[in-house]
């Protein structure tokens, strides 16, 4: 696994841990120290077999992996163009991606005898996944969450309570998770001894970018082998909806190497990219500066004060995008589209009708983009999405948005 993984020649960053100018480490001297050790705990652990061994253990018999590659059949014929293959890490034990990093970052916690571990979460899947493993393992865990994600992902907010975290709603800014991210580096500068953050997705200081990465890098390397056996070639277009662009970045790393192969990352577009700001398109409506370690694409306003965005996502509601994204989207070797939420709320619909998968509306976004784009592409043409979460957190959204009224006992038709 490990010398896989690493035998790319893209396999950024530098030692600086930079993406040629984006990522680096830009934080408080007081948390240089624990960042140094963290980076050096990782160094170790990437080629230590015992640490690969210990993650492919519980990613089998704990997550439930490899998640499987499937032929949406029926969204195939009805969009009447390529052949779409969903890999699906919504199959996942809790439901999402999230958690295949979170093993990763808390196994590398306990080697360093952490016994505290704080989250900031956005939609609650990487808060629910970090309170699992937690629980698992009998770490104190703590999650920072935006108040008013708080209020729209409630389903995960007492999953988190169930398995015994505690959540500390963010009341700052607008809520949501830029906030909660800024109060959870707060916690980890003042719990400096026993405390170990684990962030949900490829942004903060480096090695975070760069480790979250590797770890979710899973996904792309099942996905490469899966498209093989099932086809006998890669696939032709990658699409994966992007947050801070993890469950992205883990489906395309492991084939960057291989031009051949379009990579097509999907931003929130919210109420459409031209709305003033009420998007969270951070690379195709935003410009680099620094937010929490690092320098990449952000939402700003012309003195460079960070936007808010705008997504009926909670998980993609970030104004920034993980640094790789920002190098990838400036060398051309990815492109990066926006999807608004009434054209993710159709894909949603879809998904559900079609194939009998209700989606999460992080993925909805990806779907939206690959119903653009099939029914254009020959029949031959391979595209791999990934649907990196189930729905069940997002039906109240959905329902509100469609119009359903959840306490109609006759059961009116949400379609
Ligand atoms: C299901 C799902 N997909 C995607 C995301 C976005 O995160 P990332 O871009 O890091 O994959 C989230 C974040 O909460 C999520 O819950």
């Amino acid at each position: 696994m490990a010398d896989d993984l690493f035998n790319s020649f893209m396999t950024g960053p530098d030692e600086n841990g930079r993406f040629g100018d984006f990522g680096g480490r830009f934080v408080s001297e007081t948390l240089m120290p624990l960042i140094l050790a963290l980076e050096e705990e990782y160094e170790k652990a990437k080629t230590d077999d015992s640490f690969w061994a210990e993650m492919q253990d519980l990613w089998t018999h704990y997550v439930g992996r490899p998640s499987p590659l499937y032929f949406a059949e029926r969204l195939t014929d009805h969009l009447g163009g390529a052949r779409i293959y969903l890999k699906r890490d919504e199959l996942n034990h809790t439901g999402a991606h999230k958690i295949n990093n979170v093993l990763g970052q808390i196994i590398l916690a306990r080697r360093m005898g952490k016994t505290r571990i704080i989250a900031e979460t956005g939609a609650g899947q990487h808060g629910v996944a970090t309170a699992t493993v937690c629980a698992k393992f009998g770490l104190k865990c703590v999650v920072y969450m935006g108040k008013h994600d708080v209020e729209r992902q409630a389903p995960n907010v007492f999953r988190m309570r169930l398995l015994g975290a505690e959540v500390i709603p963010v009341t700052s800014g607008r809520g949501t998770l830029k906030d909660a991210m800024n109060d959870a580096l707060r916690d980890w500068v003042t719990n400096v001894r026993d405390t170990f953050y684990c962030i949900g997705t490829v942004a903060g200081p480096h090695p975070y970018p760069a480790m979250v990465r590797d770890f979710q890098s899973i996904i792309g390397k099942e996905a490469k082998e899966q498209m093989q056996a099932a086809e006998g070639r890669p696939p032709d277009t990658l699409v994966a909806a992007i947050g801070g662009g993890s469950n992205a970045m883990g489906l395309f790393f492991p084939f960057l190497d291989d031009k051949s192969v379009n990579i097509i990352g999907v931003e929130a577009g919210g109420k459409g990219v031209n709305a003033k700001m009420e998007h969270c398109a951070s690379l195709t409506g935003g410009r680099p500066g620094v937010l929490h370690g690092n320098r990449t694409y952000l939402l700003q306003d012309d003195d460079g004060q960070i936007l808010e965005g705008f997504s009926i996502s909670a998980g993609l509601d970030y104004p920034g995008i993980g640094p790789e994204h920002s190098w990838l989207h400036e060398i051309g070797r990815a492109k990066y589209v926006s999807i608004t939420d009434v054209e993710a709320l159709e894909a949603f619909q879809l998904s559900c009708a079609q194939e009998g998968i209700i989606p999460a509306l992080e993925p909805s976004h990806a779907l939206a983009h690959v119903m653009k784009i099939a029914p254009d592409l020959p029949k031959d043409h391979l595209i791999c999405m990934n649907m990196c979460g189930r729905g069940d957190k997002d039906i109240f959204t959905v329902a509100k948005h469609l119009g359903f009224d959840m306490s109609d006992t006759e059961g009116r038709d949400a379609s």
